[in-house]
């Protein structure tokens, strides 16, 4: 088991991680969304392993990951030196959501500066950004005095890490990693993506724990959907972002949601009926409200149905019930609402990568 989020790990056991860091060596680390697999951002040959280590292609690009400036709790932070290593340029945009969000679960990707590596840009000429904000991240970025790459700590296509444990038991005697135990993740779903790489509009690449009404109602910027009000002579290549694969985050046990009430058509998909199919229904409601069915054992499981809540035990779940030997598994559909779009997003990408033949889905 993971510890609690308050037992930091130690000075000495941080100074090591940045020492295996410089050392070209991979160490896996907590943030507020999921855990991170991390390697020094400016070492070639350090980021081919995390290619490597995850069976991810060459072309994803990875996010790296900066320390926020020492006086980061005061109101107006100076972001301009932190990224200005890294990014062509700053708007003004991106410096309000900065100071708006940073540390915290918001990647910002810019146009890159030309030191930075293509090695972790899959080849384009733009850069993913964010600072997190655990401060066992905070502590291991400040002390390594550099950026670090990390994809969230799991193997292509499988479901994110939420604990140290599930980072153990993702790589287990395939990689000697060091780990550092922040506990478990708190936001529990990877960050909010906004593309500021075009220079006049932020664009959402992946839902998350901030929402585009989040960011206008504290900013003023409205966050445009992907093609959303394009006039045509924009730049028309979509960019290549592994969490936006049709088939992503799955467990090896078929997953599907059920509409309210009809949890019975949601098994029409399976002729040879499973015998045990695990249910998820939320606890406002928590009863099937079926007849049930002669040949399936249903077996109920309660999930929040708060959405922040849900988010932050979402992988949890599904790590869970995947080890628990079920046929088939159900999750009730999200609410509509902007609010769930983050969880949405991963749970249909998990229904439709699920079943045991998942990393080949996710690899399409
Ligand atoms: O919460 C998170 O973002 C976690 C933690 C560890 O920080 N990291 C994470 O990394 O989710 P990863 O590699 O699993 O997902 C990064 C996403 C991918 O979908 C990738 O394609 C996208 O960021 N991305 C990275 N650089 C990009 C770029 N230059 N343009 C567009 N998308 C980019
Ligand atoms: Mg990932």
């Amino acid at each position: 088991m993971s510890s609690d989020s308050s037992s930091l790990q130690s000075a000495a056991v941080i100074n090591e991680a940045v020492q295996s860091l410089r050392d070209g060596g991979l160490v896996a680390f907590p943030t507020e969304t999921v855990y991170g697999l991390g390697a020094d951002a400016k070492n070639p040959d350090a980021i081919k392993k995390i290619f490597t280590a995850k069976g991810r292609p060459s072309n994803h690009p990875l996010i790296v990951h900066l320390a926020a400036p020492d006086k980061f709790d005061q109101d107006q932070v100076d972001w301009v030196p932190v990224l200005a290593p890294w990014v062509r340029d700053l708007s003004e945009d991106a410096l309000k959501l900065m100071n708006t969000f940073w540390p915290g679960p918001l990647t910002l990707v810019f146009k890159k500066d030309k030191s930075v590596l293509t090695e972790l840009t899959g080849g384009q000429d733009t850069v993913a950004i964010r600072a997190p904000a655990h401060p066992i991240a905070q502590e291991l970025l400040r002390k390594f005095k550099g950026g670090v790459v990390a994809p969230s700590a799991n193997l292509f296509g499988k479901v994110s890490p939420t604990s140290a444990a599930d980072v153990r038991s993702e790589f287990e005697g395939m990689l000697d990693l060091m780990i550092l135990d922040g506990g478990d993740c708190e936001v529990g779903i990877e960050s909010t993506i906004i593309d500021l790489s075009s220079g006049n509009r932020a664009v959402l690449l992946r839902p998350g724990h901030i929402t585009p009404s989040e960011i206008f109602a504290k900013t003023g910027i409205k966050v445009y959907l992907p093609g959303e009000g394009n006039v045509g002579e924009q730049d028309v290549t979509p960019p290549r972002v592994s969490g936006s694969l049709r088939a992503h985050y799955a467990p090896t046990t078929p997953l599907r949601m059920y509409a309210s009430g009809r949890v019975l058509d949601a098994l029409s998909e399976f002729p040879d009926i499973k015998s045990r199919v695990a249910v998820a229904v939320w606890d406002s409601d928590s009863s099937l409200g079926e007849d049930g069915h002669p040949s399936v054992h249903f077996e109920e499981v309660i999930v929040p149905s708060d959405s922040t809540t849900f988010a932050s035990r979402l992988y949890r779940s599904l790590r869970d019930l995947d080890q628990q030997g079920w046929d088939l598994i159900l999750f009730p559909e999200p609410p509509v609402g902007e609010e769930w779009d983050g969880v949405r997003d991963r749970l249909q990408r998990a229904c439709i990568g699920s079943g045991p033949s998942s990393s080949s889905h996710a690899n399409s």
